[in-house]
């Protein structure tokens, strides 16, 4: 992370961004609409990446929508639960959420901030609504670990929005860069085994933004505000796009159609076995036992 970043390429300063040619975008392969789901004590959300689209997304596990005006929707938050085996990303466009854990770990979440939560081999958390009313919105992605780090040390850090390493296109295309590098610049967090890369972009009408990606890495477009263009196909707001796997594509191309807001994830496949049950992500029905046997005998966290 590296807040400097985001001062040096204030659109008013000339910025020596390297150019980010793609010369073979990749097309839309799949139009993904979310199923509408509660979850925690209730809170209502949009799962947009469901589990059958794990082997498909590898190594993204989960991508859940949450946006409301209506407490309801959203005031009794997630109480205490369990993870093991994979990493959550929550990033928050609107509202407070507070967030406590069992390695001690304790933060507000709010308008524009991200957590980044690597459960490793297990954590009890609570995610909590700070707001009696307005607008909460937000993102909640959950992302593989490879074996072998699935039951390390639990890692955690959130990034206030300011924070948050970023950019802006000539095109006037705002980049938040919350994970990977985009244009020479490098996210809050970098991983090595999933190289995950997850920006979030606002678009003015017209704007086009290019983004390299390995031709090997799953990647997928979700748009919240507005419309993209992605080749030949219009991707409308609240649907997933996801990206073919073309050999000779060397990245994506978008268009926005209006002021339009999306977020673009990717990442490499780990190609191992994925065992969840809830909470739990690991490789094998014998490791999701043990997780649950440790939950159940108070040695997860
Ligand atoms: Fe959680």
């Amino acid at each position: 992370m590296n807040p400097i970043q985001r001062l040096s390429l204030h659109p008013m300063t000339p910025t020596t961004l390297p150019t980010a040619t793609v010369l073979q975008p990749r097309q839309v392969e799949q139009l993904i609409t979310g199923q509408a789901t509660s979850d925690g004590a209730g809170v209502k959300l949009t799962r947009v990446l469901t589990q059958n689209l794990q082997r498909r997304l590898d190594p993204f596990l989960m991508l859940d929508a949450f946006g409301s005006d209506h407490p309801d929707d959203y005031i009794a938050g997630f109480p205490d639960h369990p993870h093991r085996g994979f990493e959550t990303v929550t990033y928050m466009i609107a509202g407070r959420m507070q967030h406590r854990d069992s390695a001690g770990h304790e933060g507000l979440l709010e308008n524009g901030g991200v957590q980044w939560m690597t459960a490793g081999r297990g954590v009890i958390h609570s995610e909590i609504p700070q707001q009696q009313e307005g607008v909460m919105e937000g993102f909640q992605l959950w992302l593989n670990l490879p074996g072998r780090d699935k039951m390390s040390q639990p890692w955690y850090r959130d990034f206030k929005a300011a924070e948050l390493p970023g950019f802006v296109t000539d095109a006037g295309v705002v980049v938040t860069v919350i994970a990977g590098v985009s244009h020479g610049v490098t996210g809050a967090v970098t991983r090595e085994a999933t190289a995950p890369l997850y920006l979030d972009l606002h678009l003015p009408d017209g704007a086009s933004f290019n983004q390299p990606l390995p031709a090997q890495h799953n990647a997928f477009l979700y748009v919240y505000r507005g419309e993209l263009q992605v080749g030949t196909t219009p991707v409308p707001v609240q649907r997933m796009a996801i990206l073919a796997n073309d050999a000779q594509a060397d990245g994506v191309v978008l268009q926005a159609k209006g002021d339009t807001r999306a977020l673009l994830i990717a990442g490499q496949p780990l190609n191992e076995a994925i065992a969840q049950y809830g909470p739990f992500v690991m490789n094998t029905q014998q490791e999701l036992h043990q997780a649950m046997d440790d939950f159940r005998a108070g040695r997860l966290a």
